[in-house]
């Protein structure tokens, strides 16, 4: 039978993906302190309230608080299991920032028991896993470590990598199935248990590098195969072809399934990831970092092809529909269509910028900087605009009435008025 956990976890990181992990393992009966170096998300966790929107995340925290199986602080405390949920973000040359890695796992270290689980779920390049054992190690010479080459160790060290869709984390975190990397066998089981507690999908044990990598490939496959999709679009727009026809009609192949070009590709992972295989193996990565390439100048070319249409009009309004990254989330971190709308607006300084969003209250800092771009209500962009630029398939703009757009100039990146 195998052994599922049943001690103390602290989480490092309450973001997008601690918080649910913390909620998926807590209303399980697990005991999970959260912790988080902001003092804001630790009071409003703390008050069982949520700080971004994730459907059912909600009902979750303030359940889990009242409950008493859920707390925050921003100290790190003494646990049987310890998860890390921090950021990953790239460097100036796309090389991995593990700086928020290294700076939990000094937190860990300094707590650390005989007999501890450490787990890292951030996406990370090769090698970090191995990484925070060292960072350990340093601060904590007299914990024998996994892989250290002598029999037996004094505490168990993983890569769970974490794959659930803003939107449907709620749902995924327990549904999909789980790559589980130790250092040894002996950690990867020992991680496992963690996971079982909630996770009804399949888990699969293997090496912490090889969890690692899979990770960076599930994102990078996607990117390309996006980039793809974004390059079809290039084509078509040059030979005067409707690309969602053409892709319409290609995906009717038993073997053939295209993805939706789009204004470009944003969010915290698909961005992202792909840069880590190509920094750690720049020479046999061309295609890799040629889809980045591709899916980055996306927001360049819609930009630049708003900017044609809007030298038909003298001082006209351009409303830009959707600032997140994706559909139906309120998370506007690497997104496109922000930077569509700035473009927009840096390259046409005297012409109105109308952004709207459902999702967004407050004009990104990008945005707020630029003296004609304003947040309004859809209706209202809409109405007011002569261009119209649909950047998220958000429902309410699919659910737009078309007779709003009459007589306007519509470009919809998305295919979602077709
Ligand atoms: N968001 C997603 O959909 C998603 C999906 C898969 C994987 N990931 C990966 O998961 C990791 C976390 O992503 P996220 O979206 O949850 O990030 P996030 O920015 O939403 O949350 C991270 C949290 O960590 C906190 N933090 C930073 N340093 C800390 C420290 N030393 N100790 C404690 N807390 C600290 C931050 O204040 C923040 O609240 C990243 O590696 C990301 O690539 C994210």
């Amino acid at each position: 039978m195998d052994r599922v956990f049943c001690g103390r976890v602290a989480i490092l990181g309450l973001g997008y993906i601690g918080l649910p992990t913390a909620v998926a393992l807590a209303t399980r009966g697990i005991e999970v302190v959260g912790v988080d170096v902001k003092p804001d998300i630790v009071a409003a966790v703390s008050r069982g309230e949520v700080p971004f929107i994730e459907p059912d995340l909600a009902v979750g925290v303030s359940g889990a608080v009242a409950m008493g199986r859920l707390t925050a602080t921003t100290q790190t405390p003494e646990a049987d299991a310890f998860i890390i949920a921090v950021p990953t973000p790239f460097n100036g040359d796309h090389s991995a920032d593990l700086s928020f890695v290294k700076a939990a796992a000094e937190q860990i270290a300094t707590k650390l028991r005989p007999g501890n689980i450490v787990v890292l779920e951030s996406t990370s390049p090769p090698g970090t896993t191995e990484k925070v054992g060292q960072w350990i190690g340093a601060l904590r010479p007299d914990l024998k470590l996994p892989g250290s080459g002598s029999n037996g160790a004094d505490i168990f060290l993983a890569h769970c990598p974490e794959r659930v869709l803003p939107g449907r984390i709620m749902i995924e975190i327990v549904t999909n199935d789980r790559v589980v990397g130790g250092i040894t066998r002996q950690c990867a089981e020992q991680a496992a248990s963690i996971y079982r507690v909630f996770a009804k999908g399949e888990i699969l044990l293997t090496d912490a590098a090889s969890a690692e990598l899979a990770k960076l490939v599930e994102n990078a496959y996607r990117d390309v195969n996006i980039a793809f999709a974004n390059e079809l679009s290039l084509i078509a727009e040059k030979l005067h072809i409707d690309v969602w026809e053409v892709i319409r009609l290609a995906n009717r192949h038993p073997r053939v399934n295209i993805l939706s070009p789009g204004p470009g590709v944003g969010g915290h992972c698909i961005p992202v990831d792909p840069w880590f295989i190509v920094s750690a193996a720049p020479e046999e990565s061309p295609l890799i970092r040629t889809a980045r390439e591709v899916n980055d100048r996306r927001p360049h070319h819609v930009a630049e092809q708003v900017v044609t249409k809007a030298r038909r009009f003298v001082a006209p309004k351009v409303a830009c529909l959707g600032l997140t990254f994706k559909a139906n989330v309120d998370d506007i971190r690497e997104s496109p269509a922000v930077e569509v709308a700035q473009l927009i607006a840096s390259a046409l300084p005297d012409t109105e910028v109308l952004a709207s969003d459902p999702y967004v209250d407050s004009l990104p800092a990008e945005l707020a900087a630029s003296p004609k771009c304003r947040l309004v209500d859809t209706h209202e962009a809409v109405d007011e605009a002569d261009i119209v630029v649909l950047l998220v398939e958000h429902e309410p703009f699919r659910a737009l009435h078309k007779t709003r757009l009459a007589g306007k100039v519509v470009y919809d990146t998305r295919g979602a008025w077709r």
